[in-house]
């Protein structure tokens, strides 16, 4: 008789080391399926920095983009924090250079400003902020901000246009931007609508100003699933990277999902979350490493204006 085993997979070593190293599993909702698949939480840079702050686990495994896994760090120190690739960057922390922002404050010190700073940032950038924001709490926290001061928003020049539209507070904009949503264009928007006359599109507000007024609704990716969900139009474009399909599709399955095009392509990749893969997360979490470290003293600045923007957004 034949007997057929079930493979020793990569999943159940996974879930194996998990249990071994006492680790939780955070993933950012652009993380290949198979990744968001074996996940103890899968969310948005808001949710994520939630979750880490949380977590009694000893080790975090942050499968996401560095700035992403770093914020763990800086929220729960005591933490062992690794990550499957340390070169997962991102087009807009690398837009804005802790050296370049210090200079420009200093350059510019009379002016005093408030710096708000999209999580999208390094730990130097955020050492140099009065006060972080995700996609998903933005309005609430420029909103919040005093009104005695000019603010000054880094790095996504997109982002800040969009909350400023919003809010009505003026605000000087650096100007970064993520390489992945400006691919968006009016054109291949305006086409992928006239294919879908009766669907809605829902975009980021990492996309410009082009796409974001042609949208129905504009939001981080978490706000995406509620948006879906709660929509009476069983067809829906969205205009984000692609990862953020595979959720929409598992948690709201009654829906139609169409990625919208970019200019030069089909869908939209990030590559930088897409250097993870669940061998790479395997050997990290067998190795402990790549580890994030951050010079306590830095940690220490870094931290408290992303404890203001948590305590701002509960
Ligand atoms: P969210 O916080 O909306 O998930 O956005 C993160 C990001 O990197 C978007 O490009
Ligand atoms: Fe950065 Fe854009 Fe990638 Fe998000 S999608 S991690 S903003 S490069």
């Amino acid at each position: 008789m034949v007997t057929t085993t079930k493979p020793y997979d990569l999943k159940d070593q996974i879930l194996e080391l998990k249990k071994k190293i006492n680790a939780i599993i955070l993933v950012h909702n652009y993380q290949v399926g198979e990744i968001q698949d074996i996940a103890d939480f899968v969310g948005d840079s808001l949710g994520l920095a939630f979750q880490a702050k949380k977590t009694d686990a000893d080790v975090i495994v942050f499968c996401g983009v560095h700035f992403m896994a770093e914020t763990a760090k800086i929220v729960n120190p005591n933490k062992t924090v690794i990550l499957p690739d340390s070169d997962a960057g991102c087009s807009l922390e690398q837009s804005c250079d802790g050296n370049q922002l210090e200079s420009f404050l200093e350059e510019n010190s009379e002016k005093n400003y408030y710096v708000i700073a999209y999580i999208n940032c390094s730990a130097h950038v955020k050492a140099l902020s009065d006060c972080i924001c995700t996609s998903g709490n933005a309005v609430k926290i420029v909103a919040s901000a005093p009104q005695d001061r000019p603010i000054l928003f880094v790095p996504d020049q997109n982002l800040g246009s969009w909350v400023m539209e919003q809010t009505g507070r003026k605000m000087d904009l650096w100007k970064g931007s993520c390489y992945v949503h400006v691919e968006y264009t009016r054109e291949s928007i305006l086409k992928i609508r006239e294919e879908f006359p009766n669907a809605e599109l829902v975009s980021h507000p990492e996309c410009t100003y082009a796409v974001r007024m042609l949208s129905d609704e504009v939001c981080s990716t978490e706000k995406m699933i509620d948006y879906a969900r709660n929509s009476s139009s069983k067809n829906i474009i969205i205009a984000t990277e692609n990862g953020m399909l595979h959720r929409l599709k598992k948690e709201v399955p009654e829906k139609n999902f169409i990625p919208a095009p970019t200019q030069n392509c089909a869908c939209s990749e990030c590559h930088f979350m897409k250097m993870n893969t669940l061998e790479k997360l395997k050997n990290c979490m067998e190795s402990l490493s790549p580890e994030v470290i951050i010079p306590e003293d830095m940690r220490l600045k870094a931290e408290a204006p992303i404890q203001r923007m948590l305590d701002l957004s509960n």
